[in-house]
């Protein structure tokens, strides 16, 4: 599957310095690129009440929807403490809602893209509101 731009990754990688991850300890970074060729990017927020903290990929996905975009082409998402970070259940949801079983997510460590992989293969019979 396609390399992402460069552009992309380093996106993430410059989300994930910006995590406030005080209480895991696990900064996270993603970047979403849209159908305009934008690049809309988030870390994880943690919160002293633990649940109500939220991933990178939502922080990116609302830069994205305050920009005016709704359409996912390409996703990278980085946590430096690990070598291939994959999006956690609901961030998959999330992306799904507005990208496409096709839509590439790179999976990636601090170094580049570990792996690229189908949004439809990361969330298989994904909720749709559209469907049945
Ligand atoms: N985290 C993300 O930001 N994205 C994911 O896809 C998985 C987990 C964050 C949430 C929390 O701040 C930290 O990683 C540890 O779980």
């Amino acid at each position: 599957m396609g390399a992402p731009s460069s552009d992309l990754f380093r996106a993430a990688c410059a989300a994930m310095a910006q995590a406030h991850a005080p209480y895991s300890r696990f900064p996270v970074g993603a970047a979403i690129r849209t159908a305009s060729g934008a690049i809309h990017s988030g870390c994880n927020v943690e919160n002293a009440a633990y649940p109500e903290g939220w991933c990178a990929e939502t922080t990116a996905i609302g830069h994205m929807i305050m920009a005016g975009e709704r359409q996912i082409e390409e996703v990278a998402v980085v946590a430096e403490k690990m070598d291939r970070i994959t999006p956690c259940g609901g961030c998959r949801q999330r992306l799904a809602e507005f990208g496409t079983a096709d839509t590439r997510v790179h999976l990636c460590d601090p170094g580049g893209v570990v792996e690229t992989v189908r949004l439809g293969d990361l969330l298989p019979l994904s909720f749709s509101s559209s469907r049945g």
